[in-house]
């Protein structure tokens, strides 16, 4: 069955989504019947393309790694260039657009608006953007309903580790009355480095030559990207629609390496916990750095790696371990909605 998809953005995590597109093809067919077809790609700074018959993914990723532009991809009869995202959403001939723009946390555009537009063209919608589920989650999966559509956005808490569709699907039946976790790679990386007698600064710039922080870490540091994704947890897991101000949100900036010390003399470590606790008045959430004891299965998370403990009241404590970003796991998570889209359309077949 063809899947007709238009990618908005075509950054890192676009390109290598695309990739795994042309690297399973022929296992996805095999599987599960599924032929994607990329007919749109619009990003505001390499160019955009769309034929409606679908575009040759090998000539698409040969003009970006020549020339970092789609301007250079050759030309077919019925090929249309330089529409703008919104023109591509609104003409596309795609079932599912794929939301890959940045991510801005302060005000979830131009992401929030894209979704709109996709689903009043009942279009459904895959993302790893953070910013439109925690800011927008209800008006926009009312929209979604409303539209008949889909809004999957499995990659927006711990990349391509299924922190949403463990509780959503998996532990289906339990009531969750805590959610703990390890949401971010580069300052889980930091205290680990800190650990091993790094100061802060040579932490932090070891976290952004690796590459797991942002360019500006402001948002790792303080707390914020872990707090969008307590925001997303208790939206979309809890149906509580828990809004930023009601969240304590505490960085790492106030540890010092002796505080590190002083914790491992302890017996506990360090970490950076984002939580959400459920309490007779209503939810608790808290961003903080917390001192773990060591059997916490949270203390031995390491790295840049992520965690997440469901405290459940049939199954108890599951945790889930895993990267939390990463171009390729990200790139899974856009596959694996966009397979969930496939099944949810073969079910309403019958
Ligand atoms: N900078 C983030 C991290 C990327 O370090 O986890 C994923 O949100």
């Amino acid at each position: 069955m063809a899947h007709k998809l238009a990618l908005i953005g075509f950054g890192g995590v676009g390109q290598g989504f695309v990739n795994i597109l042309r690297e399973k093809k022929e296992k996805l067919f095999e599987n599960h019947h599924i032929d994607f077809k990329v007919v749109s790609i619009s990003d505001l700074y390499k160019g955009s393309l769309h034929h409606p018959d679908g575009l040759c993914l090998d000539e698409v990723i040969k003009a970006v790694q020549d020339t970092g532009s789609l301007d250079t991809y050759p030309n077919h009869d019925g090929l249309i260039r330089d529409l703008s995202s919104k023109e591509t959403i609104e003409r596309t001939n795609a079932d599912s657009i794929v939301e890959m723009t940045f991510t801005d946390v302060q005000t979830g555009q131009p992401a929030i608006d894209h979704c709109k537009w996709a689903f009043g063209h009942k279009r459904n919608v895959v993302m790893t953007n953070k910013g439109p589920v925690a800011l927008a989650y209800n008006e926009l999966s009312n929209l979604a309903k409303e539209n008949g559509v889909q809004w999957l956005f499995e990659g927006a808490v711990m990349s391509g580790t299924p922190a949403l569709r463990l509780p959503q699907v998996t532990l289906t039946g339990n009531e969750i009355t805590e959610i703990k976790g390890i949401l971010n790679g580069t300052t889980n990386y930091m205290l680990m480095r800190m650990e091993d007698g790094l100061d802060y600064e040579e932490a932090l710039k070891e976290a952004q030559d690796l590459g797991y922080a942002e360019a500006d870490p402001t948002a790792d540091v303080e707390g914020h990207d872990v707090l969008y994704k307590i925001l997303i947890l208790a939206n979309v897991v809890l149906g509580v629609p828990l809004k930023r101000e009601e969240v304590e949100c505490i960085g790492i900036s106030t540890i010092s390496k002796a505080d590190i010390k002083k914790a491992k003399e302890l017996g506990k470590r360090w970490k950076l916990v984002g939580a959400i606790r459920q309490k007779e008045t209503g939810v608790e959430a808290t961003v903080q750095p917390e001192q773990l004891d060591l059997d916490d299965p949270l203390a031995g998370v390491m790295g840049a790696m992520n965690a997440i403990t469901y405290t459940c009241d049939l199954s108890g404590p599951i945790t889930l371990v895993g990267a939390g970003a990463g171009i390729r796991e990200t790139g899974f998570a856009v596959l694996i909605d966009l397979i969930e889209i496939n099944r949810h359309k073969k079910g309403m077949e019958g």
